[in-house]
């Protein structure tokens, strides 16, 4: 989930690959797009945006060189999957309903829930949604060029990557979905691989932090059995994150050009995680409220956004990089000088924030109001 970002309204694509390669602006009517795009009209429709849509912008010729990356990704991307029987699965963290334990141990599950607020809950809602968009985050990387999975059986390092994260992504939503649904309290890209991979080195960081954050709010909150539930699901996403960004690292070593572009597009843009897209049907602003919620408590908050892109600049060396056009120069300025200027604009809409307190009411949490 990603708090700076885009103010996005609703739109009825779910798709990640939809939030990828976008560059939306509510304040300007028009949509503009790196390369072989074309100025779009988005007038007069406040609850969608224009599919504005780049195919393919990777260069033809670049296939090839992930091609030529199959064994590097064996040896360097897939060692960050846990063997099939070492995964974790959802069942291991909640009441077993086959054991004659289990009434007992969901009554214990709601008295612990019993004693987290409201507000913790919205965040958690939240990132289980963000979790849960994941059969399409298989999508996305399958849309990706030089990388995808052509038969969806595909032996591929790739494809298996693909198939694997995919699957570590869907027990992440499956066990919150599960806790919610037990604890009572809850009835209810342009097919280019270069953008593809810094956005999820990008998100998976996001997500490692984010869900650290809740796993110590659950501690601090006295269910130690949700703090490890989270706790479990952010050390996922730190393997996740070392994955892709070993993936950027490599395609910065091969292509620092191509990469440090991609880079400041991608940042350009901004990183809007896949969840900015959600709606209950009654809240337009529903992802802007459950983000503010996420601000005050910590979980996820726009210094983190600076912070993640701080790391991977530092991370990937951007500003050590050589050899650059003048036009590569340009973006690796851009990127280097983009942290202390969001931190800048943060602090800005802190005080604005500040000023102006207000409650909202979740449809998610029964209509209860909850301070943003
Ligand atoms: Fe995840
Ligand atoms: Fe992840």
């Amino acid at each position: 989930m990603a708090l700076k970002l885009n103010a996005i309204p609703f739109q009825s694509s779910k798709s990640l690959a939809s939030a990828i390669p976008r560059a939306a602006s509510l304040r300007s009517p028009k949509v503009l797009m790196a390369s072989t795009l074309k100025e779009v009209d988005t007038v007069k429709k406040p609850l969608r945006e224009a599919h504005v849509q780049v195919t393919h912008s990777m260069p033809p010729q670049k296939i090839e060189m992930f091609k030529a990356l199959e064994d590097w990704a064996e040896n360097n991307i897939l060692v960050h999957l846990r063997p099939v029987e070492k995964c974790w699965q959802p069942q291991d963290f909640l009441p077993d309903p086959c054991s004659d334990g289990f009434y007992d141990q969901v009554k214990e599950l709601r008295e612990r829930a019993k004693e987290i607020p409201d507000d913790y809950f919205v965040v958690l809602v939240g990132d289980m949604i963000t979790e849960e968009a994941l059969p399409t985050y298989q999508t996305m990387l399958n849309t990706l060029d030089g990388v995808r999975d052509e038969t969806g059986a595909s032996l591929t390092s790739w494809a298996i990557w693909t198939r694997a994260w995919t699957a570590e992504e869907n027990r992440h939503g499956d066990l919150l979905n599960k806790y919610l649904f037990l604890s009572g309290r809850d009835p209810g890209t342009e097919n280019n691989p270069y953008l593809g991979f810094i956005y999820t080195s990008f998100q998976e960081r996001a997500t490692f932090i984010s869900h650290g954050n809740t796993a110590r709010l659950a501690k601090q909150h006295g269910d130690f059995k949700l703090a490890q539930i989270c706790g479990s699901i952010a050390s996922d996403e730190k393997r996740h994150e070392t994955a892709y960004t070993k993936i950027v690292e490599k395609l910065f070593e091969l292509d620092p050009e191509g990469t440090v572009q991609c880079f400041a597009d991608m940042m350009r843009r901004k990183i809007s995680m896949p969840a900015h897209l959600m709606y209950d049907g009654k809240d337009e602003s529903l992802f802007e409220h459950y983000s503010s919620v996420a601000q005050r408590l910590g979980v996820y908050t726009a210094r983190d956004y600076a912070d993640i892109l701080e790391h991977l600049v530092s991370h990937w060396k951007v500003g050590a990089l050589t050899g650059l056009s003048s036009e590569g120069q340009k973006a690796q300025e851009f990127v280097c000088g983009l942290g202390p200027r969001i931190r800048k604009l943060e602090e800005r809409a802190q005080s604005r924030a500040k000023q102006q307190p207000g409650k909202i009411a979740f449809s998610w949490m029964h209509n209860r109001e909850v301070q943003l």
